[in-house]
């Protein structure tokens, strides 16, 4: 699929990733970026249209596929990430509130606009998904478990969908320069990098897209040393 001419809409489009994604569609010709956040007002950038959406609330998402019947590519890139294991704190509130918006947050998104993009062709489905879908570690425990889960959705949904002709592509990616790895000592990837890799990916119609070395060599351990998830993913 072509960004070209596409209509985009972008959760989580306020910072970070998500805004490297508006940045890119429009710089590729999208025809519309509608930029959703859970506050429009934090939306600034000239040329994207501001939607107000909390992926956690189903009124919002009932409200933006209803209004918004035009979408031809849908990224589900709001996501939240807590550290601790399963051992730490309250992990089970942890995941759970983690579950919500990295993983019933994508499931809602993609169940309210597959009838949209099958009125409009079929169109396609972004998720953001991590390296952290494969290999875990002690600080991204809890956090790992949901891009786990929504890995396997991606995967489901991708079946699902190709009756109606919706094309579904998985993002991983290891650790990139945004809020939420502040505070973390690590080689970053640049968000912008990871949208023009992502929208390369996405304009040759791969299924997937590995945006960075270290999410390429796990992907590439993983039949090459079938245990390397026994190892923990180094932060
Ligand atoms: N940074 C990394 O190293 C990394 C690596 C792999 C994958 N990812 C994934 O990349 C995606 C983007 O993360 P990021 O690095 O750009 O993080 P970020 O800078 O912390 O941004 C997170 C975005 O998600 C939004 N969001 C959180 N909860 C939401 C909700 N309930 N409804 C709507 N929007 C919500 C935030 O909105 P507010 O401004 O309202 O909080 C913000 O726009 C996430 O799915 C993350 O898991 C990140």
């Amino acid at each position: 699929m072509k960004l070209e001419n596409a209509v985009v809409l972008i959760t989580g489009a306020n910072r970070g990733l998500g805004l490297a994604f508006a940045k890119e569609a429009l710089a590729r010709g999208a025809h519309k970026v509608y930029a959703a956040a859970r506050n429009p007002a934090s939306i600034t950038l000239e040329g994207v249209i501001p939607v107000k959406l909390d992926v956690n609330n189903p009124e919002d998402v009932a409200r933006v596929a209803r209004d918004y019947k035009d979408v031809t590519l849908l990224i589900n890139n709001a996501g939240v990430a807590e550290t601790g294991g399963f051992l730490s704190g309250d992990a089970e509130a942890m995941l759970r509130r983690q579950l919500e918006t990295n993983v019933f947050g994508p499931l809602k998104l993609a169940r309210a606009f597959a009838p949209v993009l099958a009125a409009n062709g079929g169109g396609a489905i972004i998720n953001v998904l991590s390296i952290a879908s494969w290999i875990t570690g002690p600080l991204l425990a809890t956090y790992s478990a949901t891009k786990s889960a929504a890995w396997s959705l991606t995967n489901a949904l991708r079946q699902e969908l190709s009756g109606q002709q919706t094309h579904v592509l998985g993002l991983h990616v290891g650790f990139i320069d945004t809020d939420l790895t502040n505070g973390m000592d690590v080689p970053k990837i640049a968000p912008q990098v990871v949208a023009e890799r992502t929208f390369d990916g996405l304009e040759q119609n791969a299924h997937q897209v590995l945006a960075d070395e270290a999410t390429q060599q796990v992907h590439q351990a993983l039949s090459s040393h079938p245990d390397i998830y026994l190892h923990a993913l180094n932060h």
